[in-house]
């Protein structure tokens, strides 16, 4: 299974068909305000995950409950809601996908085409259960669940293994060890600047406005970018850096992501200034 992933990411020939997919979704979802809500940006954590939760609890609880007499009613039923379930979760997670590097996305393709059968064989039994064929239905919905789950598992490969919409950032905070770590004098700090400082080389931007001084991770939650080569941008009276690698954005003052691809926000670090010196230490 691990060399037919790793085949899987290395194949290059699944990008003609993932450069065109990608093009048409970026120019389909192409309002800020659609993306970022597919993105989970409201939500400050990635909403595909969650909205699949639907029809994966919908199938297997239709799987179980075709196991029982006199359950026909119920089965459709759940059969129904997970299929209709199943297609918003596919539009947010094809807009997580359009944003993912070529290797996550030779991988994020399988796992679309393996649901995207399920959710046709799924549909197909609905079909058949609706005319009175019930046991075709039972038979289309376990071939449906056996697609299901193979897309699932590229699924989890795609975050844990790959990363995909995992804070890229988070992991930084286990390098930085207990206790305050002195940044400078808060003289030699500019305002409205990021400046790029090292706590036990982990690498954090400051940006300071009046006496306030907000210190966060550099590393791009989506997928590790330079925030401290980004642009400061005043969003909604909030001053945001944004990301020079895909334009996410996050709020200076709090670190709570703005606009997407990072359905994550961004670690701020607690601060203080002593005799004049800034420090920062672990949240
Ligand atoms: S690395 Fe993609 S937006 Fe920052």
């Amino acid at each position: 299974m691990r060399e037919l992933l790793t085949k899987i990411e290395q194949n290059t020939r699944l990008d003609r068909v993932g450069d065109r997919l990608q093009r048409v979704v970026q120019g389909t979802l192409r309002a800020q305000r659609v993306r970022d809500l597919l993105h989970g940006v409201w939500l400050g954590h990635p909403l595909h995950p969650a909205m699949v939760q639907v029809p994966v609890g919908a199938w297997i609880s239709a799987a179980i409950v075709d196991l029982m007499p006199g359950q026909r009613r119920a089965a459709t039923a759940l059969v129904g809601i997970g299929t209709a379930s199943a297609l918003p979760a596919a539009v947010a997670g094809l807009n997580d996908w359009a944003a993912l590097s070529r290797d996550q996305r030779r991988i994020g393709l399988v796992h679309a085409a393996a649901n995207t059968i399920g959710v046709t064989l799924y549909a197909s039994s609905l079909a058949a259960r609706l005319n009175g064929r019930h046991n075709l239905g039972r038979a289309l919905a376990y071939l449906g669940l056996s697609a299901a789950s193979t897309g699932a598992y590229l699924g989890g490969h795609l975050a844990y293994k790959q990363g995909a919409q995992v804070s890229q950032s988070i992991s930084e905070l286990h390098l930085v060890s207990e206790g305050w770590h002195p940044l400078g004098d808060m003289s030699t700090l500019p305002q409205r600047q990021l400046v790029t400082r090292e706590i036990d080389d982990v690498s954090v931007i400051l940006y300071r406005h009046g006496e306030d001084v907000t210190v966060m991770l550099e590393r791009c939650p989506h997928q590790s970018g330079p925030l401290g080569e980004g642009e400061v941008q005043e969003i909604d009276g909030h001053a945001c850096v944004v990301c020079p690698w895909h334009g996410s954005t996050f709020r200076l003052n709090g670190g709570e992501v703005v606009h997407g691809p990072s359905g994550n926000d961004q670690v701020v670090l607690p601060t203080r200034v002593v005799n004049g010196r800034l420090e920062a230490r672990l949240p």
